[in-house]
């Protein structure tokens, strides 16, 4: 399993942009930050974008407001419209830029979702895309008392059954299903729709499609989950990841990985993109770049959000430490940390965990506002630098093929990607490795994909050999 991230890209990098709304990621405590809610805010993220001739423009779902100790967590932004409302709003004043909705599998219905979806698709021109997750963040499960809350390995059966359910759907309209003349005696051909039936654990339902396919056929597949069932899952049914492996190393890591297991699942080696999400922290001179590392910083990770983000793991109210000193010293009260609270921490020990990051911290000089501002974060550090050092940075990720883009978390919102679009995109384009005008005319054209796995024929020896040869 070497090297295959230099098989797996195609010298280029995309952006796409993820509009956080909450998280501690995004500073709103600076005069220049707006709404998080109006829909000018996401006018103005969405236009920028693709003016910077972005692939997509990404939102994230939260079922319910983030807790901490039993209340709502208020130190951050909460609370969000739901992204495929907000992405409808937005299809209307765009004409390129994909639209990708995160929606479960673990709450949703796929009669329902699958529906909605590609209502978005045909009415933004074939640009939607679903960024499939089985979430940990409906942690109480209060919201949908009728499911309950799965456990971990069953999300992913349901996820798997859920999306097959789903694509059976948009593949449930034939190919000129809406006769089209005006002579025809009925709007639709003979026998033009298939009921779908799924009967199994997951699901009994018998569903009739209710729209025909959209000029890519249905919408994109994104996935976001990290673990090992995650990561087959997506294999096995998504065109891009949207993955937490921005890291050059480790995003080659990733991409090996990624590879391996795509070729395992008898698709080429390239079928799977990815977009890891990136924090991107730009200066003229590397000098102002880090100064400005270093103000985001301190308004993103403040002394109570520092503190409240250590109690999440230790289980009990900290409030007695100095943000600005060592870890706390005591050991958590809770045995395992809780696997709701975050991906990476599925059943391990809340002790040991504590005692890892006490000798990290310790290791590092850190206190405890410096370890968070570090650990809490999804992307690592961040692409900090002056527009030309990120450029060759970007280059560089381009060339070695460990990613194909990078869904950009601009920590203030709106004006987050003016100087990504104004100063960076020109720069790319310059070193050959950002296109200067969008492909086609959907998103699946413009991300470079094949057709839908389900239209797809089985795929011919000749695809993966080729694959298997470069590498
Ligand atoms: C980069 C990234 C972004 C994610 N965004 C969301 C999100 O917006 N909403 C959500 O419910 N889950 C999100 N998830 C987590 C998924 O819910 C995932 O299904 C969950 O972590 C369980 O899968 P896993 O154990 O394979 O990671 C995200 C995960 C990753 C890696």
């Amino acid at each position: 399993m070497t090297n295959h991230h230099r098989i797996a890209g195609n010298g280029q990098i995309q952006f796409g942009v993820f509009f956080q709304g909450v998280n501690h990621t995004t500073v709103w405590k600076d005069a220049q930050s707006g709404s998080q809610t109006d829909f000018e805010s996401f006018r103005r993220v969405a236009q920028t974008a693709e003016r910077g001739l972005f692939s997509a423009f990404f939102l994230g779902e939260g079922l319910r407001l983030r807790e901490h100790l039993g209340k709502i967590h208020d130190l951050d932004v909460v609370g969000r419209p739901d992204a495929q409302t907000a992405l409808a709003a937005l299809a209307a004043i765009t004409t390129n830029i994909g639209l990708v909705a995160t929606q479960n599998t673990t709450y949703n219905d796929p009669a329902d979702l699958a529906h909605r979806l590609a209502s978005l698709d045909l009415l933004s021109g074939g640009r939607a895309a679903w960024n499939i997750v089985t979430t940990d963040n409906a942690w109480t499960g209060a919201n949908f008392r009728r499911g309950g809350f799965l456990k971990h390995e069953d999300r992913y059966v349901r996820a798997e059954a859920f999306v097959q359910t789903a694509k059976a759907i948009w593949d449930s309209w034939a190919d000129g299903a809406i006769a089209g003349s005006r002579n025809d005696p009925r709007w639709l051909r003979e026998d033009a729709i298939t009921t779908v039936k799924r009967h199994d654990e997951s699901f009994d339902v018998e569903i009739t499609g209710r729209l025909p396919r959209s000029s890519q056929q249905h919408p994109v597949l994104f996935q976001a989950g990290d673990s090992p069932d995650g990561r087959d899952f997506a294999v096995r049914n998504a065109d891009v990841i949207f993955s937490a492996h921005p890291e050059l190393e480790d995003a080659k890591k990733f991409r090996d990985d990624i590879v391996a297991r795509t070729l395992k699942a008898g698709r080429p080696a390239d079928d799977v993109k990815i977009f890891p999400g990136q924090e991107f922290i730009l200066g003229a001179t590397a000098a102002e770049a880090e100064e400005k590392h270093q103000w985001v910083r301190s308004l993103q990770v403040g002394p109570e959000t520092a503190i409240a983000y250590l109690e999440q793991f230790w289980g009990r109210t900290l409030t007695e430490y100095d943000p600005d000193g060592p870890l706390p010293d005591i050991d958590p009260i809770v045995d395992v940390t809780n696997p709701t609270r975050g991906n990476a921490f599925h059943g391990k020990s809340a002790k040991d965990l504590a005692a890892q990051w006490r000798a990290d911290a310790k290791e590092n000089g850190q206190s405890i506002r410096q370890f968070v501002a570090a650990r809490s974060r999804l992307n690592g550090r961040g692409l900090v630098g002056s527009y030309d050092d990120i450029a060759d940075k970007l280059a560089e990720y381009a060339h070695t093929g460990a990613v194909d883009g990078f869904n950009i978390t601009p920590w203030i919102v709106p004006g987050g990607l003016d100087d990504i679009v104004n100063e960076l995109v020109p720069r790319l384009q310059d070193r050959g490795v950002y296109r200067t005008e969008y492909e086609g005319t959907n998103l699946r054209e413009n991300l470079g994909l094949r057709a839908p796995l389900t239209r797809r024929g089985s795929l011919t020896s000749t695809q993966l050999t080729e694959s298997e040869e470069v590498a």
